[in-house]
């Protein structure tokens, strides 16, 4: 019995050489190949080079529709194969004027999300050289699916599913844990992950968890238009932003106990601060099982902790440190500094210039603990509306405390509190004493 054939839309695109001819080429040939029928095409239009990066030549652009009864993948193998033997440079370097170029618009009703296949073709309705070839032929535009970007998932079901078809498809998935009201920091956390994988999650979520009774859990800032902006530009393409009651149902009583960094600092001001990082963290890994997960320096107790938790719970996720993103005048960025008043604000670069001044003395050569944690407290005692919570030196990577005595290195961390804007604010700084590849 022959294979049922499926009726696919394919666009063509051309700006080197005869591109008359290498478009018309290409569906003779396409025509040629067992399994593909050319139904009909449209006329080739003109279209001016939209693109990033340096002006090219103009475009001539159609869309053919097939009938073929080869799986996507094997059509694909088809439409890149016709590439190369135009003459298309592979892998193409950037953006830069090709012979022919063949995209997949539509397979059927199929969606397909793999790392070298997504059809519907993810800008499709964005193109008007796509859009009026296709109307051309009778397609009815406004009836084809679009994919919104980023696609915003609620049931951790739901986004346990995508995540698994783009495993499933090959593609190299990074997840980005947040709390939402997305600032530069969380930005270049994004940034990183859209360079590093072929699917980029988000998570917005904030997490009950980890709020203390006393602490500002209803008062924490929201706002999911705002960040749904920010995850768009910076290509993400799934944000998972579950309700409380999705994440932990009604009979919710497992956690993930974490000792290790987790003691001292944040872990003593904060009981079962961690335990509720650690166990949310656990249950996005398991849901997405992503290759690679991104959290920032700024945090860098947490970071160790879950490090340390990855490793002990065997998740075969690698977990990237993100370097501190800061504001002009030093102050790391946090979603709660919205809540400094404008004194705090000002007094609230001391933290950095605390950090810095002990890193200064380690690069003259000073070399004890505890003269370097005393020249941070001493720039901090400057600054009266700032309300030091602790100051310490630990080891790089695992916050091991550090004994008395000379260090060669280590990581000074600091938490204050500044208490002038409409609510209290705790603002956490730290600083490595050996300035990072990229740090200023
Ligand atoms: P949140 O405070 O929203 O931070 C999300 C991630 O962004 C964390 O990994 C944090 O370290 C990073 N980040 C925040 N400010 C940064 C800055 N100025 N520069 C670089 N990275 C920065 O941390 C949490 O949420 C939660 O505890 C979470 C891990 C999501 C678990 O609920």
């Amino acid at each position: 019995m022959p294979a049922p054939a499926t009726i696919v839309h394919v666009a063509l695109g051309s700006n080197e050489g005869d591109r008359h001819r290498h478009l018309q080429d290409a569906i003779d040939r396409l025509g040629l190949v067992p399994g593909i029928e050319v139904v009909r095409r449209s006329s080739f239009r003109e279209s001016r080079f939209a693109g990033d990066g340096p002006a090219q030549p103009d475009y001539l652009n159609g869309v053919v529709e097939l009938r073929t009864a080869l799986p996507p993948l094997a059509l694909l193998g088809v439409c890149k194969a016709l590439e190369a033997r135009a003459g298309r440079r592979l892998p193409a370097p950037g953006n830069h004027p090709r012979p022919l170029d063949l995209d997949v618009l539509f397979y059927g009703d199929e969606c397909i999300d793999s790392r070298d296949l997504v059809v519907p073709h993810p800008r499709w309705h964005l193109r008007e050289f796509v859009l009026e070839p296709l109307r051309e032929l009778g397609v009815d535009v406004a009836a084809r699916p679009r994919r919104a970007a980023p696609r915003v998932v609620e049931p951790p079901g739901e986004f346990a599913a995508l995540c698994s078809t783009w495993l499933a498809g090959g593609c190299v998935v990074g997840l980005v844990p947040t709390m939402g009201a997305l600032h530069d920091g969380h930005r270049s956390l994004l940034e990183i992950a859209r360079r590093e994988c072929d699917r980029v999650a988000a998570t917005i979520f904030v997490n009950p968890l980890q709020f203390g009774p006393d602490e500002d859990f209803a008062a924490y800032p929201r706002d999911l238009a705002g960040d749904l902006r920010v995850c768009a530009a910076a290509g993400v393409d799934a944000v998972f932003a579950p309700s409380v009651a999705q994440m932990y149902d009604p009979g919710f009583c497992s956690h993930v106990a974490v000792g290790g960094a987790a003691s001292g600092m944040e872990g003593a001001l904060r009981a079962d601060h961690f335990r509720g990082v650690a166990t949310v963290v656990a249950r996005l890994f398991a849901l997405a099982r992503p290759h690679r997960a991104y959290f920032g320096e700024k945090d860098a107790q947490q970071l160790a902790v879950i490090r340390r938790m990855t490793r002990d719970l065997g998740f075969p996720i690698h977990v990237v440190g993100c370097p501190i993103v800061r504001e002009a005048d030093g102050l790391a960025m946090s979603s709660r500094n919205v809540y400094l008043g404008p004194a705090d604000r000002a007094a609230s670069t001391v933290l950095h210039r605390a950090l810095c001044s002990a890193r200064a003395a380690f690069a003259r050569g000073e070399r004890g603990r505890d003269a370097l944690i005393a020249r941070v407290r001493a720039v901090l005692a400057t600054e009266p509306r700032a309300a030091v919570d602790y100051v310490e030196l630990r080891a790089e990577g695992d916050l091991a405390p550090l004994p008395p005595g000379p260090v060669d290195g280590g990581r000074l961390l600091v938490a204050a509190r500044f208490t002038d804007g409409a609510r209290p604010v705790r603002l956490l700084d730290n600083l490595s004493l050996v300035p990072g590849p990229l740090e200023p």
